[in-house]
């Protein structure tokens, strides 16, 4: 199965307390011109709001925080396309694909990326990015695991994205700060709009291509 997130350039982090809360920052989103969303599983309305996301939106929606593999057979029964976890478990990325969804496990260390190359995977999620030394660090693991694509995640922002997205072992970033969650829970559609359209506008003014990653 073929790696859908060097297509969507930038992976929101949506945390939400409820399930109309998750929809307006979807909705905000997408008109922003942003093309995916990861729901996290850290609060009681993540798998409900994977679900509103899947019927309300037309973005590609995906599930994150899964952590064990009953957490998987929800979000797949909820509609999610993709499956995040911040760390590498076998048995998550096993029943993620049992439901023929894409697993992003995350790495945070050359064995954690040799692990995933063993199970067959050629994108991981990488984890607490900006904590790991961010794209420096990326680019050592990347200098052996020549095949693996990374999506950073932890400490992203409209600074530093375009440098992570420029090099070719990037194949998209992830991050909470399109989504704030206080613009989450208070929903604030226009705040979110505002900062994932700066997100995008960024982008844009570095000559890359949105949603898909540039072609080099
Ligand atoms: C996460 O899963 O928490 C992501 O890495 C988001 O990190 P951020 O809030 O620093 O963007």
């Amino acid at each position: 199965m073929s790696s859908p997130f060097a297509d969507v350039a930038i992976v929101p982090v949506l945390t939400a307390p409820t399930a109309s809360a998750a929809v307006i920052a979807g909705r905000a989103l997408q008109r922003a011109g942003i093309t995916c969303v990861e729901v996290t599983l850290r609060t009681a309305a993540g798998v409900d709001a994977i679900a509103a996301l899947s019927e309300h939106t037309n973005l590609f929606v995906g599930a994150g925080t899964v952590l064990r593999p009953a957490e998987v057979d929800a979000v797949a029964e909820a509609g999610a396309r993709f499956v995040v976890s911040p760390g590498l478990d076998e048995r998550v990325v096993e029943a993620t694909r049992r439901h023929g969804l894409h697993p992003l496990p995350g790495v945070a260390t050359a064995s954690e990326v040799q692990r995933a190359v063993g199970l067959g995977l050629s994108t991981v999620k990488f984890f607490p990015a900006d904590r790991l030394g961010g794209l420096e660090t990326i680019k050592a693991l990347s200098a052996p695991f020549r095949e693996v694509q990374f999506v950073p995640s932890g400490g992203i922002s409209h600074h530093n994205l375009t440098a992570y997205l420029a090099h070719g072992a990037v194949a998209a970033v992830s991050g909470s700060w399109v989504a704030p969650s206080g613009a989450v829970a208070a929903e604030d559609g226009q705040a979110i709009e505002t900062a994932a359209t700066t997100a995008v506008e960024t982008l844009v003014a570095a000559g890359f291509r949105v949603p898909l990653h540039p072609e080099n």
